[in-house]
């Protein structure tokens, strides 16, 4: 039986750690080759090897600001001539930083506002400009804080926001050209970025064992969006949380 990702190309940021990390071994696991594109040029690299080591495919380890659009087409570039083709990309690269409302900066915000919202757009832009006849599908992590969420971190759940609100015209404007594109809500999962995070330290947010997923569970969630089974699924969003956004 063939893999269902055989002859795909996928590009997955923030792909050297946490989530993304997951999601590209995921990916790879099911036959694609994997573009592996990160901030860390050096940690996005060596997870590309190891993953065509682990699963037999073509893998390329990129240095890649995703809030830098120069460094966005660069990769995609980079992608086409090593590939030849793109299929999927899954925008997963973020920053979450904490302040409180009075302390927030334009520059704080725009921060943010880059990596989370203008990186996944200038994916999205190259995904139209280079994905080709047959199409392709965009993933977009968001996050439960897209539609709830805690003090201290307005720009991040903002950007969240807006990410869902792309997802949905990305599926609007990606209809003629069968480009699919669906957001993936997380709720809290066991990764470097929910550790560091100051809201559990100080009691701000809470969680239960059960409130606490696995990178793996996302990788799963992804896998399905951007697999045939899925290919009705457009423009819509899909909480991998264990039921933390369903209780009141
Ligand atoms: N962990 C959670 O509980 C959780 C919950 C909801 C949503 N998310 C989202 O999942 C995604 C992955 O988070 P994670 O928990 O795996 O974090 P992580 O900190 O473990 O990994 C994030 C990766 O993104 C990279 N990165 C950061 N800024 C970048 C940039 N400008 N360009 C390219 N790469 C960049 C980092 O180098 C790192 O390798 C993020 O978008 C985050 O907002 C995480």
């Amino acid at each position: 039986m063939s893999l269902r990702f055989a002859g795909r190309v996928a590009i997955v940021t923030g792909a050297a750690s946490g989530i993304g990390a997951a999601i590209a071994e995921r990916l790879a696991a099911d036959g694609a080759d994997v573009v592996v594109a990160d901030l860390q040029a050096g940690p996005a690299s060596a997870v590309a090897t190891a993953l065509a080591g682990r699963h037999g495919v073509r893998t390329l380890g990129i240095g890649c600001d995703v809030g830098d659009e120069a460094q966005v087409s660069a990769c995609v570039a980079a992608t086409m001539t090593t590939f030849g083709r793109l299929d999927i990309i899954v925008n997963n690269a973020g920053l979450m930083t904490f302040k409180t409302l009075a302390q927030w900066t334009a520059d704080d915000w725009l921060a943010v506002l880059r990596v989370d919202l203008l990186g996944a757009d200038f994916f999205t832009q190259q995904a139209f400009l280079h994905m080709g006849e047959a199409g392709g599908v965009i993933i977009n992590i968001a996050s439960v804080h897209a539609v709830e969420t805690s003090a201290n971190m307005a720009p991040y759940a903002a950007a969240k926001a807006a990410m869902v609100s792309l997802t949905r015209s990305t599926a609007i404007e990606g209809r003629d050209r069968n480009i699919r594109a669906n957001a993936v809500l997380p709720g809290a999962i066991d990764t470097p970025m929910l550790w560091r995070n100051p809201n559990l330290r100080s009691g701000v947010e809470t969680l239960d064992r059960r409130d606490v997923g696995q990178p793996e569970d996302v990788a799963a969630a992804v896998a399905f969006l951007a697999s045939d089974d899925a290919k009705f699924i457009t423009g819509t969003t899909l909480a991998v949380d264990g039921g933390r956004l369903a209780k009141l």
